[in-house]
């Protein structure tokens, strides 16, 4: 095997590469970079040292099991600091994640997301009776407004609890304790490893958004002890389950945990994705007219129904090729087990942190052809979908440690996207808009706002 060393853009002492980075839209420089050094580059930040992953040649080398396994590194360790060895944060191989994960692979598995059809249409609802109340001349946020429907789907669907988000002011006291936090694991991620761990975790303002999110699921939880059987949902499964290799279950504290983590990790994935899926459709007048095309044949004024679910492969194609282009959870990092070489040819030492960057696998030109920047939905369809190379759309992350809440999201997203397009027309609020995304710990679009109008005779 030969060996070369990774490409690699110039550096300063110390900082690395950190001087490079665009600031507000670090996706922008990580293109340029990926256009003058390559499908595989290093880079290197005070404190730490990754290889940057742009393609699907590479991505099958790290997204291999053998010989690569997940990091909990940058965002991901900073959210570990509250929610411990919780299914998202665990380490590799770490005892509490085996023993969630075998309880929790089947709560999270077909006939119960099925069973939370009715709660998810419930939560959609109210978001639609607002708008129809509302009316066709208030500008609508997509972000607050899907971050509403994300988060109540979740909190229901999950542990029976309504946060009521549509019917206060503003999202309510959890959204605002939550979203407070992950800015805070935002802004300390920017930060040099040493100055975090000098600082600690001691910010009293941070302190209280743990406590308060704890306190109000404490309650959940507490209240649920004395009410077993009331809903069957993942919280009884939490709560009663047994692992059934060991026979253990989860105590209180990491039910919590895993708790918080599907709320964090369940609201703005799923509300980027909805708030992309209304850009793209708004921008392509024709996917716009196909998608509702296909829902008025298959609903027409009939609330949608699982059976539906097979008979919208429109709607299906235009969220694929929504999260390809606009993959909400941005990146992936993996680590080595070992020494070993990428492409035969590159050294990668054991223990070296690699980061998939998903916009740029996912418009890698020898998997999407030359029109890998167009929105295109029919690429996704009619078996095209199904015969993709293997680790060619990863926006669920990869093998064992992949989203497991992937179902719900897609069941959800269906949903929202059907209803939406049965009961509204749509127009953007600035015909001009042109996409600006947010990339922070999720992708979100910026300023970006629509109005939405009843359409007549549908009830
Ligand atoms: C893991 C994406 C929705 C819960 C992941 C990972 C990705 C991802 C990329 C892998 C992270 C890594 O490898 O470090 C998404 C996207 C979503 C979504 C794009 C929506 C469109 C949800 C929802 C829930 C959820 C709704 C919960 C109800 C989790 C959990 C993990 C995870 C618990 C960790 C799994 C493990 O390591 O065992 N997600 N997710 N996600 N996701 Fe999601």
């Amino acid at each position: 095997e030969g060996q070369e060393s990774i490409p690699e853009p110039p550096k300063w002492p110390v900082l690395g590469h950190a001087l490079l980075m665009d600031r507000e839209n670090p996706s922008n420089t990580l293109l340029q970079l990926h256009h003058q050094y390559g499908d595989v580059y290093r880079l290197q930040f005070p404190g730490i040292n990754m290889v940057i992953i742009n393609s699907n040649e590479f991505a099958r080398e790290v997204y291999d099991e053998q010989r690569f396994h997940k990091a909990v590194a940058g965002p991901l360790e900073e959210l570990r600091g509250f929610v411990k060895d919780a299914l998202f944060t665990a380490y590799h191989g770490e005892r509490n994640w085996a023993i969630a994960h075998r309880i929790l692979m089947p709560a999270f598995g077909p006939s119960v997301i099925k069973s939370m059809w009715s709660d998810m249409f419930d939560i959609c609802s109210q978001m639609c009776l607002k708008w129809e109340r509302f009316g066709a001349d208030v500008p609508i946020n997509p972000n607050e407004n899907f971050t509403q429907l994300a988060f109540d789907t979740v909190a229901l669907c999950t542990m029976g609890y309504r946060n009521n988000s549509f019917y206060q002011e503003n999202t309510g006291s959890f959204i605002s304790a939550m979203q407070t936090f992950m800015g805070y694991v935002e802004e300390r991620t920017q930060l040099p490893k040493v100055v975090r761990l000098l600082k600690g975790h001691t910010d009293a303002k941070y302190q209280k958004c743990q406590d308060d999110m704890n306190v109000l699921i404490d309650k959940v939880i507490a209240t649920r002890r004395k009410n077993r059987g009331v809903r069957r949902d993942l919280l009884e499964l939490m709560l009663y389950g047994r692992d059934p290799k060991t026979n253990e279950g989860l105590t209180d504290e990491n039910i919590r945990a895993q708790l918080i983590t599907f709320l964090v990790a369940g609201h703005e994935t799923t509300s980027g994705l909805l708030s992309f899926v209304m850009y793209y459709l708004l921008k392509h007048p024709d996917a716009y007219r196909k998608l509702q095309e296909e829902v008025d044949s298959v609903l027409g004024r009939d609330p949608i129904m699982p059976e539906h679910l097979s008979k919208l492969p429109y709607v299906t194609a235009v969220l694929r090729e929504s999260l390809r282009l606009s993959p909400t959870v941005p990146l992936n990092l993996v680590q080595a087990f070992e020494d070993t070489f990428l492409a035969r040819r590159y050294f990668v030492p054991k223990g070296q942190i690699c980061v998939i960057q998903f916009s740029r696998l996912h418009r890698d030109p020898k998997v999407w052809g030359d029109d890998a920047e167009e929105f295109k939905p029919e690429r996704m369809m009619d078996g095209k979908f199904e015969a993709l190379p293997p680790k060619a759309w990863m926006p669920f992350g990869n093998g064992s440690r992949a989203c497991i809440g992937r179902a719900l999201a897609w069941q959800e997203a269906i949903i929202a996207v059907a209803t939406m397009f049965q009961r509204f027309d749509f127009r953007l609020n600035d015909p001009d808009y042109s996409l600006v995304i947010n990339q922070n710990l999720s992708l979100k679009p910026v300023n970006f706002f629509f109005h939405a109008i009843p359409r007549s005779g549908i009830p």
